[in-house]
């Protein structure tokens, strides 16, 4: 497993006030995966949230009527949305028993700190983790190679960065059907993300 997920969960586990203080969080972003979920799920289906931080996307998708499982890997993060009064647990999305099985899984620039290699296992984990026909919606910062930065939380975490063509086979080949991989950027030149609704083949 890799050292530099290790480390950049430790980096959240110190900066996760940070972090939620700086994330500010709309309806009409445009790397916003909640509008594809809908689009595509029937509301009060099942959805695992993995990297919830600080529970934006999973409030929002229960506004909307699906049952959301929070899970995140920092604990930080599980204790903020606990102390908020949300039901919510450790999960590493490498290592851990997803449970399941669920229509959803929902992972909104979370799988950009896995590891290139890494990535790929922890797809098919995934895709074990949902019914036939199940969903996989998943943003990542489109680019290529990979960096440690510290921008936003000022300490440092690890980001892997991806472009279409190698994404929809890693997706393929995990047995994910991209249904939707579209790249977006926002006015202001941040990004791009690359977005996917993928289905379990
Ligand atoms: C950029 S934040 C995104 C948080 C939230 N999804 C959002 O959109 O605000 C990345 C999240 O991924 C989580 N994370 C990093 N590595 C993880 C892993 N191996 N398993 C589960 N969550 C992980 C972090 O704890 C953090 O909550």
């Amino acid at each position: 497993m890799s050292d530099r997920n290790d480390e950049t969960v430790q980096t959240y586990e110190q900066a996760a006030a940070r972090y939620a203080e700086r994330t500010v969080r709309a309806d009409d972003e445009p790397d916003d995966l909640v509008p594809l979920v809908a689009a595509h799920a029937p509301p009060g289906v099942e959805v695992l949230e993995v990297g919830s931080g600080p529970g934006h996307d999973a409030a929002r998708l229960e506004a909307l009527g699906f049952r959301v499982r929070r899970s995140d890997a920092t604990r930080a993060f599980v204790e903020m949305q606990r102390a908020a009064g949300h039901q919510i647990e450790v999960l590493d999305v490498r290592t851990d028993n997803l449970g399941g099985p669920y229509d959803v899984v929902f992972a909104h620039a979370v799988l950009l700190h896995i590891d290139r290699v890494e990535l790929p296992g922890v797809l098919s984990r995934l895709r074990d983790a949902v019914r036939p026909g199940g969903l996989l919606a998943m943003s990542l910062k489109e680019g290529d190679g990979e960096e440690w930065s510290s921008h936003k939380v000022g300490l440092p975490r690890h980001f892997t960065y991806w472009r279409e063509g190698p994404l929809r086979a890693a997706l393929e080949g995990a047995g994910w059907e991209p249904v939707v991989l579209e790249r977006v950027s926002w006015p202001d030149g941040h990004g791009p993300w690359l977005l996917t609704l993928s289905r379990r083949v």
